[in-house]
């Protein structure tokens, strides 16, 4: 079974061991063991800015991103999606037996266009249609499989939890009144006043900054030579 979750890159994998299904890096001997089952979760590729992470003072807040469109996947982000789905291709092609068989994999994504033509172009690289069975079209190497995404407001699996769980907001709220996290407020208290100040936008928690982070990786390379980097 291989299980695609979009989100980001990481890869678990389970062997058995006899009937026995152990993490890989248990002490079982290598040597007897078969892979079953991968689960691999990754990101999406390169996109452009998105209105998540513009700020109010930011000069490229007017930017449409044209023809890409705002915080959708560049020429770039798809390469590196397409790349991940051949390495997984290689990398698996023993245990798929060199064919994506339908009932074998689930492939998910979260509700957003980049997610989902991220997902899309990995199981374009894992998938090859090429001297299999599958082969239906001289001119395309590609055959259609099938992803689901859990619509946006109902997944509590692949989106980050501060948006939609109540007991980890609790916890989150909690840890920034104990010690440790005042500590962490205090640390960066001079960072959050120069953000503040430059960004025109209350920037007062570490997830405030990862934001603006995110925004200005973004852009970095944008304004001189037109180009995206992953972010
Ligand atoms: C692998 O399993 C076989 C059959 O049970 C056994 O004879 C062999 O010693 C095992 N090899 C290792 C390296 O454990
Ligand atoms: C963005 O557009 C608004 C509305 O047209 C305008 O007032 C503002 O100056 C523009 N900002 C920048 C940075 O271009
Ligand atoms: C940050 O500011 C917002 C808006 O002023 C406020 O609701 C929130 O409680 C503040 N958070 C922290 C960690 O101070």
């Amino acid at each position: 079974m291989f299980y695609l979750e979009y989100y980001f890159l990481w890869l678990t994998l389970s062997v058995a061991c006899g009937n026995a299904l152990l993490p890989a890096n248990s002490n079982c001997d290598i040597e007897n063991t078969t892979v079953r089952m991968v689960q691999v979760l990754f990101r999406h590729g390169d996109r452009a800015n998105d209105v998540a992470t513009v700020y109010p003072n930011d000069p490229y807040i007017n930017e449409t991103y044209e023809p890409y469109g705002i915080g959708q996947l560049t020429n770039a982000g798809k390469q590196r999606e397409f790349m991940i789905g051949g390495y997984l291709f290689e990398k698996y092609y023993s245990l798929l037996q060199g064919l994506c068989k339908v009932n074998e994999i689930e492939a998910i994504s979260t509700d957003m266009s980049r997610t989902k033509m991220s997902l899309l172009l990995v199981l374009a690289g894992l998938c090859p249609s090429r001297g299999t069975v599958f082969d239906w079209n001289k001119w395309l190497n590609w055959q259609p499989i099938p992803y689901n995404y859990i619509p946006f407001g109902q997944d509590n699996l692949l989106t980050i939890p501060l948006f939609y769980c109540p007991n980890y907001i609790k916890l989150y709220n909690n840890y920034l009144e104990s010690p440790p996290g005042k500590q962490i407020q205090e640390k960066y208290k001079d960072l959050y006043l120069y953000l503040t100040r430059h960004t025109g936008m209350t920037i007062n928690s570490t997830l405030d900054v990862m934001l603006i982070y995110f925004g200005l990786y973004c852009e970095v390379s944008y304004p001189i030579k037109r180009i995206f980097i992953i972010c």
